[in-house]
């Protein structure tokens, strides 16, 4: 199932035969080796792999932050050149200013595109949809790392992306907190409409959260599977499908798991 648009269309992701090569002193480092792969308006895609296969740098590719070596990336069949406010990448720290307070990190981005004087009710919003509104004065070092998560989510939502790039968002929190908020991003995708692309480590965490999940190689890496999570949202973490496709990811990702 796809999320109804509500405030937002999703962006169509269009990756095709990209390949990706560093430089390195030492001779050519493959990265990537023809992926084809497409985000949907308004899906939600994770990217499984092994450590260093090449996943963030993907993310970067698709997020414009750098030119593929080979290939093509497209939003809505234009080609991707540059960052764009409609691509926000949410990284696993939450890099907040640590001087500017909870409501001021968040208006970053109206703020930088001359729009916040006209439109401050959008970062109330943003903090109302991630619950923290309350704490809107309070700054960084006052938040546990689970509300400073939160307030990075606002950060990029308050710009209404048509696409959420995630890399590992929630890899460095407790687990609970981590759960907590596989829920929190649940409901805000579904009620904002954006599309979505996350890598994490976390194979309960990409069935719980993506329509799709792609398993990539060993770099340079490759796409050697891919999942449809044929289950409705709000899903629910004991579903016996949901223990199955883990297997079969699991089996991908090279850990026959007999668990
Ligand atoms: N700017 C760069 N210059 C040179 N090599 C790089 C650069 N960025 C990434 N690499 C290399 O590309 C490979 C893939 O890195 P990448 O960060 O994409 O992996 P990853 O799948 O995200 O890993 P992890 O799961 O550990 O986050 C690594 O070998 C890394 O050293
Ligand atoms: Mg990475």
């Amino acid at each position: 199932m796809v999320a109804a648009a509500t405030t937002t269309t999703g962006a169509h992701i269009e990756v095709r035969n990209v390949g990706h090569w560093f430089q390195l002193p030492t001779g050519v480092l493959q990265v990537l080796d023809g992926i084809d792969l497409t985000v949907q308006p308004g899906e939600f895609v994770a990217l499984l792999g092994p450590s260093g296969c090449g996943k963030s740098t993907l993310l970067r590719l698709v997020a414009g932050l750098e030119p593929a070596t080979t290939g093509s990336i497209t939003q809505d069949s234009e080609r991707i050149a540059r960052p764009d406010p409609s691509r926000i990448v949410v990284f696993q720290d939450p890099t907040l200013y640590p001087w500017r307070n909870v409501w001021d990190n968040v208006a970053l981005g109206l703020q930088a595109r001359g729009l916040l004087k006209t439109q401050r009710s959008r970062v109330d919003d943003a903090l109302r949809l991630v619950g923290l509104s309350d704490f809107a004065k309070s700054f960084p070092h006052q938040l546990s790392g689970g509300m400073a998560q939160r307030v990075a989510l606002a950060r990029a939502l308050v710009n209404d992306p048509q696409l959420l790039v995630l890399d590992e968002p929630l890899g460095k929190l407790d687990s609970l907190t981590r759960i907590a908020m596989q829920s929190e991003l649940v409901n805000l995708w579904q009620r904002a409409g954006f599309s979505a692309l996350l890598v994490t480590h976390d194979v309960e965490e990409a069935l719980f959260l993506a329509n799709r999940v792609i398993v990539l190689s060993d770099r340079p890496a490759r796409i050697t599977a891919q999942l449809d999570v044929d289950l409705p949202y709000p899903r629910h973490r004991g579903h016996p499908r949901l223990a199955e496709l883990r297997h079969e990811a699991l089996r991908h990702l090279g850990l026959d798991a007999t668990w």
